[in-house]
């Protein structure tokens, strides 16, 4: 069955006070969600524990924004998987635009990254993406294509079951311009087909695809009613409780 999931990535934004009153009103405001939508927050590693703490009882999941490409050991200043699902934290995000573009995070690496997440029994949100001019050269469909596959492929059906895709058009990161609807949609409905050409229709049919690119009320019940798009990956609008709220209620 697919799940259809919104999931708040606060990037490096509030301090563990502020992320910890923001996570406490999430998870109050979420209680009236309806029970087929999971909500995710993804604050700062520094925050995981006392937010963790803060969505206790509730049924809103924690998610790191990224996870070290060693399993432990001499890499100062990373936070290994192991460590992240001892929080515990259930998802970890990889491969975000920023993380590629600011951070030199290729799909090798994010190979390595998402099977020790899933060793570490941790549920991946795995972001693609084409930048602005990838798509005015026409060349989205070939870069998330080859995203998906150099990544996706080197896991089995059963692997997939843990991995969530986020679609997130570079071009409409932070930037308030969105993907319109029907934009999104080919582009969902490519990445699906490209999974069913390699893993089968029903695991394709099975797969979460969400949407991610300037996401907010105003326009994610458009992006939602898409047969493709099952949930949104909500930047900027997840730092306020209700706008994130209006927009997990918007299937
Ligand atoms: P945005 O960010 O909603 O602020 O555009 C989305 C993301 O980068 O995940």
């Amino acid at each position: 069955m697919r799940k259809y999931i919104v999931a708040g990535n606060w990037k490096m934004n509030t301090t563990v006070p502020e992320g910890v009153a923001l996570a406490k009103e999430v998870a109050e405001k979420a209680a009236s969600l309806p029970s087929n939508v999971e909500l995710i927050v993804a604050p700062p590693f520094t925050h995981l524990s006392a937010v963790g703490q803060a969505l206790k009882g509730s049924k809103v999941l924690l998610s790191a924004q990224n996870c070290a490409d060693q399993e432990k050991g001499a890499y100062t200043g990373e936070v290994a998987a192991a460590m992240l699902a001892s929080i515990p934290c259930q998802y970890t995000i990889l491969g975000h635009s920023e993380r590629r573009q600011y951070y030199g995070e290729t799909d090798e690496k994010l190979v390595v990254k998402t099977r020790l997440a899933l060793d570490n029994a941790l549920k991946v949100i795995l972001c693609v993406g084409e930048n602005l001019k990838e798509r005015e050269a026409g060349k989205h469909f070939d870069i998330v294509s080859a995203q998906i596959e150099n990544v996706l492929f080197h896991f089995s059906a059963e692997d997939l079951k843990n991995i969530v895709i986020a679609y997130e058009p570079v071009w409409a990161i932070g930037t308030g311009k969105t993907a319109t609807a029907a934009q999104a949609e080919e582009i969902h409905a490519h990445i699906r087909s490209v999974i069913a050409g390699r893993f089968g229709l029903d695991v394709a049919e099975d797969m979460t695809i969400l949407y991610g690119g300037s996401c907010k009320p105003s326009n994610a019940k458009e992006l939602f009613a898409e047969k493709d798009i099952d949930g949104g990956l909500i930047g900027g609008a997840s730092l306020k409780a209700d706008d994130f709220l209006a927009i997990a209620s918007s299937f």
